[in-house]
């Protein structure tokens, strides 16, 4: 009776064994996978990471006030999927230049707001502050806010280059 009991006790081990054999197996499959993804199509991945976005009409934008646009892009590479939404403020000068910068703080990338009560983009995280044309007022932020390549269209509309790293 004891041998028996002891048999059972050595089976059940192999069986756990290999249960966790195989899990190991299915784990590295799944994460793998991906990782040959990024592997094989880097060239892949930049192509759809750089893109020209179309924001809007120029002629639409108010002058000096900085107007904020709004999207969102989703990247498959291999398995993964992933949906990032952008934040851009275009600001028609009175010279009929345009400053076109992400809303994304320099310091540890929170979404900065315009505030006209105060004239300046504010960072809700660390209070970093900004200057209407992006450049930097005050805070802990090390640059003035990163600025898009842009471009106007022959119809009138405005497009950012769109670059990933
Ligand atoms: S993240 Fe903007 S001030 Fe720190």
């Amino acid at each position: 009776m004891h041998e028996a009991g002891h048999e059972h006790g050595i089976s059940r081990r192999s069986f756990v064994t290999g249960v966790v054999g195989i899990l190991g197996g299915l784990i590295a499959a799944l994460v793998g996978l991906p990782a040959i993804g990024y592997l094989i199509s880097p060239a892949l991945k930049r192509q759809s990471a750089d893109e020209w976005v179309p924001l809007g009409l120029v002629e639409d934008l108010p002058q000096g006030e900085p107007t904020l646009f709004s999207f969102t892009r989703t990247k498959q590479v291999g398995w993964e999927r992933t949906a990032n939404s952008y934040g851009v403020y275009v600001v028609r000068r009175a010279d009929g230049e345009l400053d076109v910068f992400s809303n994304v703080c320099t310091h540890l990338s929170c979404r900065v707001s315009w505030s006209e009560d105060v004239d300046e983009y504010v960072c809700p995280c660390h209070d970093g502050r900004f200057a209407k044309d992006g450049s930097l007022i005050s805070g802990p932020p090390p640059r003035p806010l990163d600025r898009f390549e842009h471009r106007l269209e022959e119809d009138g509309r405005l497009s950012i280059h769109l670059q990933e790293g």
